[in-house]
């Protein structure tokens, strides 16, 4: 196991009706500013619930969040939180949400000429706001982590950043908050948390039997709710365990320790930057051929999670890992999702353009040892395209 530092210091409320706990939560003395998307949390009254429980404090609002929160829009709720001496921000949504509060949290107290730099010349942050979350979508874990991706518009860029100073205080997670969710945005979130699992497990072993054990657990949980999630959307037990399992899959403690891969997720961010797709749809189309192609350096651990997680019990080893990558792409597909580029529609250029980018953006040794050149992305855009 690698040497590793681990602090998580986010409170979680976790239960049906624990939104009341903001009350006590968020000091009096605070100006809050609640963000939120596009409006599900009104029509779905979560916001009735949280301005219920702010009824003792100062606060004001921010909606229009879009999915892939951009720059552009952010920007208008800085320039408020600045002119209104806002001191606190809790997001109540999903992850664009509360990755937007992250960024907005940063950009609100930076004394340099443009927040975006935090974002893309990674600008030192030596000071955040305060900020929490009551979350209505399991997904991108950002709700206890503290990463947050952004996209500029203009530019057509969409970047990761993170900083220790923006860790939730508090999350509410409260399952019955995602009833109202779509059935493509449930596909997504068990997706995505299911790849952020896979990019922190099916890398080299480690000798860590802790978190693989534990990453194992989150993933047959995922393959156990995911689709009884889809088919009853108003069962608590199911919601609540991928709530939670969304949650510890992103929280840093199957990370601790281990080699960490993220390539699957940085080619997926340029698929959003440069097609508008889905988020955890990009991951879909990218994983399966991801491990096909670098199958030989990821053979142990694939091995281990064709035996453990699906169970496999073929003797040929070739053949269970071919097996174990199949069962995912069919488990995506199961989700409503994709599981190939080809299958998108994607135009076969992509194969040439996207590695392009990732190295006009320096990204350019991605993967658990920076063995994922523009060519080992070439050919895992290939794979996907000739699916
Ligand atoms: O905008 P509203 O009206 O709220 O609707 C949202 C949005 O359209 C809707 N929704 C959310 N909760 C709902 C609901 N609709 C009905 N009922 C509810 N309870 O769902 C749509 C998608 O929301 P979004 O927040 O965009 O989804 P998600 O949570 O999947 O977040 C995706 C973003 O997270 C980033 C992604 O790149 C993407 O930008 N990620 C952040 C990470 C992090 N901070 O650690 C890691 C992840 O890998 C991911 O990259
Ligand atoms: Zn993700």
């Amino acid at each position: 196991m690698h040497l590793f530092s681990y602090h998580n210091p986010t409170t979680i409320f976790f239960g049906k009706g624990q939104i009341i706990a903001v009350r006590r939560a968020i000091p009096e003395k605070h100006k809050v500013l609640v963000l939120y998307g596009g409006g599900s949390v009104k029509k779905n009254s979560v916001l009735d619930q949280v301005r219920a429980a702010l009824n003792k404090h100062t606060f004001l609002e921010f909606g229009g969040i879009e999915p892939n929160p951009s720059y552009e829009t952010l920007r208008g709720a800085v320039e408020l939180a600045k002119r209104e001496g806002i001191d606190y921000l809790l997001a109540v949504g999903g992850g664009s949400v509360v990755d937007g509060a992250k960024f907005i949290a940063a950009a609100v107290p930076f004394e340099g000429k443009d927040p975006w730099d935090i974002v893309e010349k990674h600008a030192p942050i030596t000071k955040a706001l305060p900020l929490s979350c009551v979350l209505t979508l399991p997904a991108a874990g950002s709700e206890s982590n503290n990463n947050a991706v952004i996209s500029h518009t203009a530019k057509g860029i969409k970047r990761p950043f993170s900083h220790p100073l923006l860790y939730p205080v508090f999350a509410v997670l409260d399952p019955t908050t995602t009833y109202t969710l779509p059935l493509k945005q449930i596909g997504n979130g068990v997706v995505d948390t299911f790849v952020h699992v896979a990019e922190q497990y099916l890398t080299t072993p480690a000798q860590a039997f802790v978190q693989d054990y534990y990453a194992e657990g989150l993933l047959k949980t995922l393959l156990e709710v995911g689709p009884q999630t889809l088919q009853h959307p108003l069962d608590y037990e199911a919601r609540a365990n991928f709530m939670w399992a969304a949650n510890q899959a992103l929280n840093g403690l199957i990370g601790a320790g281990v080699p960490h891969d993220w390539s699957t997720h940085a080619i997926g961010h340029e698929l959003t930057a440069m097609y508008g797709f889905d988020h955890a749809q990009t991951l879909a189309a990218i994983l399966p051929h991801n491990l096909c192609v670098r199958q030989k350096a990821k053979r142990a651990k694939l091995l281990q999670y064709a035996r453990r997680v699906w169970q496999i019990t073929e003797s040929n080893e070739e053949k269970a890992i071919d097996m174990a990558i199949e069962k995912t792409a069919s488990f995506f597909e199961t989700m409503g999702l994709k599981s190939s580029l080809a299958k998108l529609g994607v135009e076969r250029d992509v194969i040439e353009k996207l590695p392009a980018r990732l190295q006009e953006h320096g990204l350019t040794a991605l993967g658990e040892h920076g063995e994922v050149t523009p060519v080992v992305v070439k050919q895992i855009l290939k794979a996907s395209m000739d699916a």
